[in-house]
């Protein structure tokens, strides 16, 4: 006589961790963070190279495939993306439909999801799928993100230019303007920057997406969705609107002083994974003076300077010093970019990072399904309208 096996219990009694806060939720080889010494290495790269070094193309290849290309390796992955630039008309139409006052990251998800109306095959195990749905994630967003520009303000998008590299291209399409070669080349800094940081929120949703078997759009639009939280990618904004409330450099101690005394959270400060300043912002800040050396100072940097200088006396016991969001506004702005694209361009970047977290999923893949710890009600008998007790 055979016995059917006992039941496994539904949950394992592993210890919550809210925010799942150290728990190890995938094996990964992208990137590492050593959060105590503030080192970021990208497949084993250090940050600082790759920003002084590479362009994000390069880097972006490097993060996907997992070695840097060779020069014919990039010089393919570079023309590819040059030749999908273009958006069909088709979703152009679409976001001239969209409310001009929305947020451009809602405008960024929706277009990004709706590339997977057409080019959703599902064909995860075809390398050709993979390699043509990389290429036009890459080259599509920076475009999808200045047309919801130019079309928010009434005009109609403008092609990318074929002579201008990914950077400049963008920038060109977004301000209608050749840009500065120097203000293009610290703008694909800040993408290698803003490229990939592990499993951050937005990347661990493109994974929990991807691990369905869904296709990388629809990877990339849930992406796109958890990054613009103020939390995450959307800190960038709040923190130009908090320097602008701050005013003037004697204000900063003050205001600072109050502001933790009323608890707030200093927008651009704080990290999950660093307990010393973002090595991001160190590059970030370097990149801004030498804006502004060129291109004229800003005084909001003053103000920032000082926040930094009195936060790290208040909050740096706590481990709290700046983050990537800190000096990426300053620099954004001095490009001339409208404060709610900051995110936007954040998506960008990271759109590289998510596709490489995709590509690894479906590597080794298995469905995310987490359990949970339920602190409802137990169980009830359903109760008709007229007996169930008022509501106080
Ligand atoms: N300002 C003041 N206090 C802070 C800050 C901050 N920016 N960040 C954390 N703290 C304090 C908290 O109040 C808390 O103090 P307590 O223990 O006395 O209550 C302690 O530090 C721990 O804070 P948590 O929010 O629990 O830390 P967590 O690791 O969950 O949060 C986060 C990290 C979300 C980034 C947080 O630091 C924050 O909200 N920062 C401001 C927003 C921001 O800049 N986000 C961008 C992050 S980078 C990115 O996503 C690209």
């Amino acid at each position: 006589m055979t016995s059917s096996p006992a039941p496994q219990a539904a949950s394992v009694p592993v210890p919550f961790r809210p925010g799942l806060e150290g728990v190890p939720a995938t094996q990964s080889a992208i990137c590492d963070i050593d959060g105590i010494r503030g080192l970021l290495t990208y497949r084993g790269y250090p940050l600082e190279q790759l920003a002084a070094n590479s362009t994000f193309l390069e880097t972006a290849y490097l993060l996907i495939w997992g070695e840097l290309p060779t020069i014919f390796q990039l010089r393919d992955f570079e023309q590819e993306v040059q030749m999908h630039r273009r958006v069909s008309f088709r979703i152009r139409d679409m976001m001239k439909c969209f409310p001009a006052g929305g947020h451009p990251m809602d405008a960024l998800q929706a277009s990004a999801a709706s590339l997977g109306l057409f080019y959703s095959r599902r064909a995860l195990d075809d390398p050709q799928y993979v390699f043509d749905a990389v290429v036009r994630l890459i080259a599509k967003i920076p475009t999808m993100v200045a047309a919801f520009q130019l079309i928010r303000k009434g005009q109609d998008p403008i092609q990318p230019r074929d002579d201008l590299a990914y950077s400049a291209n963008f920038l060109y399409m977004l301000t209608e303007r050749e840009p500065d070669p120097i203000a293009a080349r610290i703008f694909d800094r800040c993408l290698i920057l803003h490229a990939e940081h592990s499993l951050n929120a937005s990347t661990f949703s493109a994974r929990v997406t991807a691990s369905t078997l869904t296709d990388p759009y629809a990877v990339v639009a849930s992406a796109v969705g958890t990054l613009a939280g103020p939390l995450h990618g959307g800190a960038n904004e709040d923190v130009l609107e908090m320097l602008e409330e701050i005013g003037t450099v004697d204000a900063v101690e003050s205001w600072l002083d109050q502001a933790i005394k009323a608890r707030k959270k200093i927008m651009g400060f704080g990290h999950r994974e660093y307990k010393v300043k973002d090595p991001r912002a160190v590059i970030l800040q370097k990149l801004a003076e030498d804006l502004f050396l060129r291109f004229g100072h800003d005084a909001m940097y003053d103000v920032a300077r000082r926040l930094e200088e009195v936060a790290a006396d208040r909050l740096g016991p706590k481990g709290i010093y700046p983050n990537v969001d800190f000096y990426s506004g300053l620099v954004y702005r001095k490009l001339g970019i409208p404060r709610d694209l900051f995110t936007p361009i954040f998506a960008i970047a990271r759109t590289a990072g998510w596709l490489a977290h995709w590509r690894e999923q479906l590597g080794a893949n298995r469905i995310y399904r987490p359990t949970q710890i339920y602190t409802g009600s137990g169980e009830r008998a359903w109760l008709p309208l007229e007996s169930r007790p008022a509501v106080v």
